[in-house]
């Protein structure tokens, strides 16, 4: 069953729906078992408060179940529910000192407590809790955030961090089954994250309760958890342990989310062989022959070595010392490929690089969009995809701002009158099938690329057509297409939707 005696918490095709309309999170099934520290990890927006404010009994779900410990807590209001919370702005009382902030909590707290009344009759009476039981539970929380010997400090003398540890200690005081935890470290700079992250793992042994952590740092979240929950637009992406889901992501955002890693597209060319970076390259994994996949290759994995004795060759095109090895970007024909490697080796140095076939990983493609990771804006301010130049608006990259009449590859801001040159700028592009058109009139503008599939999907034909350098569109089309057709690709400019490698700010013309 899905809440086994081991789950402690539950939640079963949760959905939650704003006034607005606006769906936070859709359809979200969760196990988590008890002890467990499972961290909700995602990008900004992707509903991982919604969820955690759900557990918390902040929001009420408007479809779906909540459960604890096998009963159904949905509508429960927060205060029934054996689960604290440690928010991103912990609000502390300034005017207490560190002990008041912990017992504030306590002394407000009514237990019940068995008893008789004076008829001899067996009665439940609601009791504060004794000053001396009070003071057990502080001390026990002041240790194990190891604030002790600062219990009679004021609150405002104290650092960042350790004004973290009492926000901690004022949720654990109360001993709960379940503690929340949401983006409790952001207010700290990273050497300080990097030190609370271990101590909370080891709060969490000393406990042995369970931890809901939410962040969207994913090194915090691979340091810290047992499992990681992915998340995407309010949608469950992939659960797994750590090791799991950095070694086998199930789909390219994933593995574009979790760590640093080189993505592909590639197509499946031969039994357990897939071809990408113009080579073919031996996997473990079997999918049908022709089908269009993404490949995942950790920088580590790759092994580089003298030309001629690898997969591929290149060239180095950036070199960056990290301390205990080198990161490489090494440019394959058009492509990049980042690799980790223990010998220093020369700017512009030839090298060939390779990869053992189990470190290939093989997903499925989702084919829902035109995605285009590693593409360019040319000096004309066109979108740059291999060879092909396709026409697209640069003003979608900032609201309100309109191109400079001389040159169309600078965007100017009428606000503050900032100019920002993107001729050259690294981007990554996406459309839809319903932005893509083909036809068999050769002399238009455009890509030329060779029907390669063609699928009825209910009303219409889902079209993959291929470039000559490997670049693929899709398109939707009421028209059949025979497989093998030339045919001309356009994209209507106003369906491209940009995003910038880096930030606009480094595009910025000074004078
Ligand atoms: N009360 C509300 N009414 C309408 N929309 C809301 C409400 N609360 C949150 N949202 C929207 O729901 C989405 C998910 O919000 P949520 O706070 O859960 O994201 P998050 O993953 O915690 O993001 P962050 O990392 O920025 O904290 C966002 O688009 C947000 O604007
Ligand atoms: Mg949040």
């Amino acid at each position: 069953m899905a809440n086994g005696s081991d789950s402690i918490i539950s939640l079963h095709h949760v959905t939650k729906r704003f006034k607005d309309g606006f769906v936070a999170v859709e359809d979200f099934n969760l196990d988590i078992k008890r002890g467990e520290f499972v961290t909700l990890l995602g990008p900004s927006g992707c509903g991982k408060t919604t969820t955690l404010r759900m557990i918390a009994g902040f929001d009420i779900p408007s479809e779906g179940e909540i459960l604890l410990n096998g009963k159904d807590i949905t509508k429960l209001p927060p205060y029934k529910r054996p689960v604290n919370t440690v928010f991103q702005h912990y609000a502390l009382f300034p005017n207490l000192d560190v002990y008041d902030n912990v017992a504030f909590g306590l002394r407000m707290k009514r237990v019940p407590v068995k008893g008789k009344d004076i008829f001899g009759r067996e009665v439940t009476k609601m009791k504060r809790l004794s000053n001396e039981e009070i003071d057990r539970r502080v001390a026990r929380a002041l240790e194990i955030v190891d604030m002790e010997e600062l219990e009679d400090r004021d609150i405002a003398s104290l650092s960042g961090g350790q004004q973290q540890r009492v926000a901690i200690a004022r949720a654990i005081v109360n001993e709960p089954e379940v503690l929340l935890l949401d983006e409790p470290l952001s207010a700290l700079d990273h050497k300080k994250r990097l030190d609370m992250q271990l101590e909370l793992k080891e709060m969490h042994e000393k406990l042995g309760i369970t931890f809901i952590y939410v962040t969207h740092d994913q090194e915090e979240a691979l340091s810290m958890s047992n499992t990681i929950v992915v998340m995407k637009d309010g949608a469950i992406m992939q659960v797994g342990t750590p090791e799991n889901i950095y070694n086998e992501p199930v789909n390219a955002y994933v593995a574009d989310f979790i760590g640093e890693s080189n993505i592909y597209n590639a197509i499946v060319s031969g039994k357990k062989e897939v071809r990408f970076l113009g080579a073919k390259w031996e996997c473990v994994d079997d999918f049908p022959l022709n089908e269009k996949v993404d490949v995942v290759i950790r920088p580590e994995d790759v092994i580089l070595d003298e030309p001629g004795k690898g997969t591929v060759e290149g060239k180095i095109v950036s070199s960056v010392f990290k301390g205990e090895d080198y990161c490489y970007v090494v440019k394959v024909g058009k492509s990049e490929l980042e690799c980790r490697d223990h010998t220093a080796r020369p700017l512009g140095a030839l090298v060939s690089a390779r990869v053992t076939p189990e470190t290939i990983q093989v997903m499925h493609k989702e084919l829902t969009e035109n995605d285009y990771r590693d593409v360019e804006i040319s000096k004309e301010g066109k979108l740059l995809i291999g060879e092909d130049a396709l026409a697209c608006d640069l003003t979608v990259l900032l609201k309100g701002s309109h191109l400079d009449e001389n040159d169309p590859s600078i965007i100017v801001d009428p606000k503050n009158g900032k100019r920002y040159s993107l001729s050259g700028a690294a981007c990554s592009a996406r459309f839809d099938f319903e932005a893509v058109s083909y036809s068999d009139d050769l002399s238009l503008e455009g890509p030329e690329a060779r029907v390669l599939t063609s699928v009825w999907v209910g009303d219409h034909y889902q079209i993959l057509a291929r470039t000559e350098e490997e670049d693929d569109y899709i398109a939707v089309t009421p028209y059949q297409y025979a497989e093998g057709e030339l045919v001309k690709v356009s994209v209507d400019p106003k369906k491209i939707k940009l995003r910038l490698r880096k930030g606009l700010d480094e595009y910025e013309l000074r004078d």
